[in-house]
């Protein structure tokens, strides 16, 4: 593993810490209540992710992981805490605002892909492009490009039902990249991918990082994918540690 001892730290430090860095969660609190059950899946985390990194996001199931990304992406509003992506509070944003935000600004791979049924592959990597007026044509083309990127040209008119599970992954991907976002919040991205192809899953992640100046965070359950990370950071029970 690349020995990059700041590209994420864990831990107390002032706000003002904030600048330089792709995304920094103070105190971050997240609890699911189901009837009486209370599942504290992240506890007072503080967690600071610099630019242009790569970090790897580890731990078993259930440790918080996901909820993780989804806090960072704003997907899921925490319980309490502050979480700041690109030098911005997202908790101070309204929800239009903060959809905006993350079209804009961040590419979720998402666990279970969330492709759209009724769209064909291209359609599916297009999506943030077309949500910000871009024409089809144009779209098109572009979803064309990342889909070849990830070796589905040939897939590009199927819909996700006529793709296998590894093939639905990189369609994901592909929609995750498509924007150029600057954070890439990616949840086992090589989970349903044979050895080679998570490979060059992983080469095009650390290309996003090294030659664009991205930053990627990953859940993985691969010891190999965490490998190529910067650094990594294990959960247990909602709680950060370093790896
Ligand atoms: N919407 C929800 N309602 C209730 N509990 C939830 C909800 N989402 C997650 N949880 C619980 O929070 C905990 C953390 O879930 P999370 O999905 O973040 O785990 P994970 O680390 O991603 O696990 P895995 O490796 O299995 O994907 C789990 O115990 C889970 O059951
Ligand atoms: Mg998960």
């Amino acid at each position: 593993m690349k020995s990059v001892d700041d590209a994420a730290s864990i831990g107390k430090f002032p706000a003002a810490v904030a600048v330089n860095m792709a995304a920094v969660l103070i105190d971050v609190n997240k609890t699911f209540r189901r009837g009486r059950d209370e599942v504290n899946a992240l506890r007072n985390v503080s967690l600071q992710i610099h630019s242009r990194s790569f970090v790897a996001i580890t731990g078993p199931s259930g440790a918080g992981k996901t909820t993780l990304l989804q806090v960072l992406g704003g997907i899921e509003r925490p319980d309490s805490g502050k979480v700041c992506v690109g030098g911005k509070d997202i908790g101070e944003l309204s929800e239009a605002e903060r959809t905006v935000f993350r079209r804009r600004n961040l590419g979720f791979v998402f666990q279970f892909f969330n492709l759209l049924p009724t769209l064909t592959a291209w359609e599916n990597v297009a999506v943030p492009l077309t949500l910000d007026g871009a024409r089809r044509s144009v779209a098109r083309t572009r979803a064309k490009e990342m889909l070849d990127l990830m070796g589905l040209a040939k897939r590009a008119e199927h819909h996700p039902r006529e793709l296998s599970g590894g093939e639905m992954q990189r369609t994901a991907i592909a929609r995750a990249l498509i924007s150029e976002p600057a954070l890439i919040l990616a949840d086992e991205p090589t989970g349903n991918l044979d050895s080679e192809t998570g490979r060059s899953v992983l080469r095009l992640l650390r290309q996003v990082v090294d030659d664009r100046g991205g930053t990627v965070v990953m859940v993985t359950h691969s010891l190999e994918a965490a490998d190529v990370a910067d650094r990594s950071i294990r959960f247990v029970d909602g709680v950060p540690l370093p790896a």
